[in-house]
């Protein structure tokens, strides 16, 4: 069979839930179109701080560069937050896109019939979005040195710097590096929820980053728990896995990118995305786009129904 080396980066909060519901439906999707996944873990985000003291150790980069592709769960924490800049779990993500060379980001949103009442536009106005956003994802602010001094009226500091302008259309908005970020948490909220928004990144060449556009939840995670591992040499034993509220399907659909955009095993991709079209028809919702009448299920749960239509559903069709 056909046999691709998968990197899985599981990071922090909600991020090694969502990890580990979307490699098994990756798995199957894979295995019923005779692909085989070879998946390494590698500590990355403030899990790789507190194991090796940086936050994207080299091991982890160079297995992600050797990998065919990399899926990324989330990284960041209140338990990080204050620390110096090169220190924190967010510059280990940066270092990552810089690494793997991957500045062009795509963020689709779009508003899922079954989702609407989710939204928080009328349902006249929120049906049928359908964006596109690419955004530049290895320069701008977010790598930026200050390009010129000041002082303020308390004799601080201040930096200057210039951002570039956005050129946009009705169906695809290209954009800079922050813009892209903050359109996109906007988005969200008019598709239901930013646990529904999967993210590919690529580069001209070489393996593409895969990951939901949410960060952390460290609201909904157990912000407590040793950082956990999916091997099955466990790096960290006593993981805890967390509060089983989160939404897996941005990863569950980053996974559907990584094997549409990443492998071109557009087949594989699409049994995923009808997959999670069938259990959103079934009713099955997590708490963020729960609505009255619907089945509110765990993170775990979710995975559970999404595996049952991976394998009924796109497997008679
Ligand atoms: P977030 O995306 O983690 O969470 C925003 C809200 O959406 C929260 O209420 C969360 O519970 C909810 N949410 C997100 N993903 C979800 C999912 N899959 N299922 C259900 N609900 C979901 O953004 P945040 O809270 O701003 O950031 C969390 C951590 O990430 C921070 O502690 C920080 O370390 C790091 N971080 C975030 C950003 C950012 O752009 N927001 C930037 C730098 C660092
Ligand atoms: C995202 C995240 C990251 C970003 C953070 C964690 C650096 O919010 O992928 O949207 O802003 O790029
Ligand atoms: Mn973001």
């Amino acid at each position: 069979p056909k046999s691709y080396n998968i990197t899985l980066l599981p990071g922090d909060g909600i991020g090694p839930e969502v990890i580990s519901v979307a490699k098994n439906v990756l798995n199957l999707a894979g295995s019923l179109e005779g692909i085989e996944f070879k998946f390494k873990e590698m500590p990355m985000g403030g899990a790789a701080l507190d194991l090796t003291g940086v936050p994207l150790p080299e091991e982890t980069l160079t297995t992600a560069q050797q990998s065919d592709a990399v899926l990324l769960g989330a990284i960041g924490g209140y338990k990080w937050d204050k620390n110096e800049k090169h220190l924190k779990p967010e510059t280990g993500l940066l270092q990552l896109r810089e690494g793997l060379k991957v500045f062009a980001n795509l963020r689709p949103a779009y508003v899922l019939p079954q989702l609407v009442d989710a939204s928080t536009w009328k349902k006249e106005v929120a049906e049928g979005v359908d964006l596109m956003v690419v955004r530049e994802l290895t320069g701008g602010i977010y790598f930026g040195k200050p390009r010129r001094f000041g002082t303020n009226e308390n004799g601080e500091e201040i930096g200057f710097n210039t951002e570039v302008s956005a050129a946009y259309d009705f169906d695809t908005i290209v954009t800079n590096n922050i813009f892209g970020d903050i359109l996109l948490d906007e988005a969200s909220m008019i598709t239901g929820s930013i646990g529904m928004l999967p993210s590919a990144s690529l580069g001209e060449s070489g393996p593409g980053l895969f990951e939901p556009i949410h960060d952390s939840a460290p609201d909904i995670s157990n912000n407590n728990f040793e950082p956990g591992t999916l091997s099955e040499q466990p790096l960290y034993p006593n993981w805890d896995r967390g509060k089983d509220k989160a939404n897996p399907l941005a990863t569950i659909l980053s996974a559907a990118m990584l094997l549409k955009y990443g492998l071109s095993e557009l087949k594989a991709a699409e049994r995923i995305e009808l997959a999670v079209l069938d259990t959103l028809n079934k009713g099955f919702r997590t708490g963020d786009i729960y609505s009255v009448g619907n089945k509110l299920v765990g993170c775990k749960e979710m995975g559970e129904e999404v595996l049952k239509s991976v394998d009924t559903k796109t497997h008679a069709s």
